[in-house]
């Protein structure tokens, strides 16, 4: 068996060093926090954080990210009080129209991942168009997860099975994977939440199955490229194994 880690042997075969991940999946956690220091309302640290947001997608694609997953709405932030859902509502759409060419022009591809059948036909038109326009981009994909969980996903990947009548033996961990709403990605390698919280929240539980953890008390608007590089160097440090066991490392018999 070859000395190279697996995450070192699937790096070698695409060319790329180890020490970046190709898949970064954020909480983009801290916004009101952000607001509340600075005693503003809430939607003013949403809207920083989508200035932060377009920062970081071109700073993680400078270092070699190739995939950026965000947590921009999740499944339960409908509970939030209703002037601050339709304010994040109204906010995407005006971030898609200020930011959508540049984004555009830097070689983003935009996909969106989650339920589209809760938002409004306006909201998924500028999302198709986000998609559609960015489609032939390739220096990274920036997926934005909205109304999206990670149980939804589950449930929405076993319920094509059943409506597809897929026989229950062909429903492997490939079937679902491939029918997951990140099926055109890798499993991110790096997921990062600011802000301080140190739990998953239903984002990506089925793709964060070996994903490496980093958490920062950093507050998502102020989350710059001093941050990401020290995300990334953790990340470097990291010996990731995948279930296995290091290579040379001795295994006493009978364990
Ligand atoms: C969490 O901060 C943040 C959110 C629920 C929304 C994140 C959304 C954006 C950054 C905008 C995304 C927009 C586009 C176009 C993708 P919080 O409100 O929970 O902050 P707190 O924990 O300090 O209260």
């Amino acid at each position: 068996m070859s000395d190279l880690s697996l995450a070192a042997q699937a790096a070698a075969a695409e060319n790329r060093p180890p020490a970046v991940p190709r898949h970064v999946a954020v909480v983009m956690d801290g916004n009101g926090r952000w607001a509340r220091q600075r005693f503003m309302p809430r939607f003013f640290g949403h809207k920083q954080g989508v200035d932060a947001l377009v920062r970081a997608v071109n700073a993680f694609a400078d270092r070699g990210v190739q995939y950026l997953t965000v947590f921009a709405f999740s499944s339960e932030n409908w509970k939030r009080p209703s002037e601050e859902v339709s304010g994040l509502m109204s906010l995407v759409l005006v971030a898609v129209s200020k930011y959508l060419t540049k984004l555009a022009g830097d070689g983003v591809r935009i996909r969106i991942v989650g339920d589209r059948s809760a938002v409004s036909d306006k909201l998924r038109r500028a999302w198709e168009h986000a998609e559609e326009l960015t489609a032939g981009n390739s220096r990274i994909t920036l997926a934005v997860a909205f109304n999206y969980g990670g149980r939804w996903d589950v449930v929405q990947a076993c319920r094509q099975a059943i409506a597809d009548g897929v026989p229950a033996e062909a429903v492997d961990e490939n079937w679902l994977a491939s029918h997951m709403a990140l099926s055109f990605a890798p499993d991110p390698d790096l997921f990062i939440r600011t802000g301080g919280e140190m739990r998953i929240s239903n984002f990506l539980l089925w793709q964060a199955a070996y994903s490496e953890l980093f958490f920062t008390e950093c507050l998502w608007p102020d989350f710059g490229e001093a941050e990401i590089d020290a995300a990334l160097e953790a990340y470097a440090q990291r010996d990731r194994r995948f279930g296995t066991i290091r290579p040379n490392q001795v295994v006493p018999e009978g364990t």
